[in-house]
């Protein structure tokens, strides 16, 4: 156990002492903000660096074969079931906040430092879990660490996703020392958590103007990724006439226009193309064939598929009267996930102040929803803004944060 001296330190280096600890790691000097892909450099050194801070806590650390991190919290050497568990993730988007992930992180640290200093010895263990790929960023499937653990995806699917440069899932995972043939669902590590609570910054505006610092989340958007390909022809952008082309980036931009328009007419949808990716990608060539991602939510899982369905259709229209063809693959779909109401009743008592907020945002927690009772705590983001360097937090509600997080968690363990 952490000596008090120790303890102390730590626990006045608080939430934004941790996270300055890590403020220097995956900054892209390009994009702004982080860009911490899973398995890379910079992720690496975020997950070491947890290692570190729960080592030195005297956390027993260990990795499983889906490579989530687990930092157990057991005074009283019980047996690792019906778990408190907390964490979140440490893998960025290109470009992200700081706070995307390792608030969640860093505050689990902090809030064991105050249940630990305030003496509490809990007869439930408590875990502190980092979860690999959450934002899908080098693999495309967000949460592909919990999808993997609760078997919302194959092992056999997982291994084959490849990344921008053809490396496979399995290929960076056994660099990372995992064994792609042990990858899939662990009723094990699932069977050891009796309850999961995420802290994650808020990733729009709702706490900004609510006034408050801190939410209980309720639901998360069901939410989807599928890959649009438009092909063409490849051709000498000064060679061909205007009349000669079936060029797919042209059609790839009427579509993104009409993606929007689709998403408008359908109240609360959101429908997104960030991605986009022309080969062969020179500026003297008429592409061959475009790769664009679309990301589509909404509460209503018919209407997600409504809004797909709707972007299918319109894609091989618009590729057609350019002479290009399209093909719509899905990647990865999510229902609505709503947190259980159990939970979510404790979490409100232990917190009366805190309003009840939905999110469009996925997390692990979702995932996790469908199999453990699982609920999240958001903190205001005054920006509003997410996945962009302006994500921010201001160290009184980091702090808040972590007081709600210390508070739930005191509750759950002493349950
Ligand atoms: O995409 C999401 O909603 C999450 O931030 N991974
Ligand atoms: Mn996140
Ligand atoms: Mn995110």
């Amino acid at each position: 156990m952490l000596d008090p001296a120790a303890a102390r330190s730590h626990a006045e280096a608080g939430v934004t002492g941790l996270l300055g600890e890590i403020g220097g790691v995956g900054t892209d000097p390009h994009r702004g903000g982080y860009t911490r892909p899973v398995y890379s450099p910079a992720e690496t050194d975020l997950r070491d660096w947890f290692v570190e801070s729960a080592t030195r806590r005297s956390l027993d650390v260990d990795t499983d074969r889906n490579g989530i991190i687990w930092a157990w919290w057991n005074p009283a050497r019980a047996p690792l079931t019906d778990a408190v568990v907390t964490g979140s993730h440490l893998d960025s988007v290109p470009g992200g906040g700081a706070f995307d992930g390792p608030l969640g992180v860093a505050s689990a640290l902090v809030a064991v430092d105050r249940l630990n200093r305030s003496g509490l010895r809990p007869a439930r263990p408590l875990a502190i879990a980092v979860f690999p790929e959450e934002e899908g960023s080098r693999f495309g499937v967000a949460c592909l660490g919990s999808r993997l653990l609760t078997g919302d995806i194959s092992p056999e699917t997982a291994a084959r996703l490849t990344d921008s440069d053809r490396v496979t899932f399995a290929e960076a995972a056994v660099k990372h020392g995992l064994d792609p043939r042990r990858l899939g669902r662990d009723d094990e590590a699932l069977g050891r958590i009796g309850v999961f609570v995420e802290l994650h910054v808020e990733q729009g505006r709702g706490l900004a103007d609510l006034g408050q610092p801190v939410a209980i989340g309720t639901s998360i958007l069901g939410h989807g990724r599928w890959r649009l390909t438009i092909t063409g022809e490849g051709n000498h952008a000064g060679t061909t006439l205007m009349s000669d082309r079936r060029d797919p980036m042209v059609a790839a931009g009427a579509l993104i226009t009409a993606v929007r328009e689709i998403a408008r007419a359908r109240p609360g949808a959101r429908a997104t193309v960030g991605r986009l990716v022309p080969t062969p990608g020179g500026t003297n060539v008429i592409a061959s064939r475009v790769d664009l991602w679309l990301d589509v939510r909404h509460r209503d899982d018919a209407v997600t598929g409504d809004v797909v369905r709707s972007v299918g259709d319109r894609a091989r229209t618009i590729a057609a009267a350019e002479g290009c063809t399209a093909e719509l693959v899905e990647e990865s779909l999510s229902r609505t996930a709503h947190f259980d109401a159990g939970l979510n009743a404790r979490l409100g008592a232990a917190l009366p102040r805190a309003p009840l907020l939905a999110t469009g945002a996925g997390h692990d927690a979702g995932v996790l929803s469908g199999h453990r009772p699982a609920g999240m705590l958001f903190v205001r983001n005054p920006t509003g803004v997410s996945h962009s360097p302006s994500e921010h937090v201001e160290p009184v509600d980091a702090e808040a944060g972590v007081e709600a997080l210390t508070t739930v968690l005191r509750d759950l363990l002493t349950a």
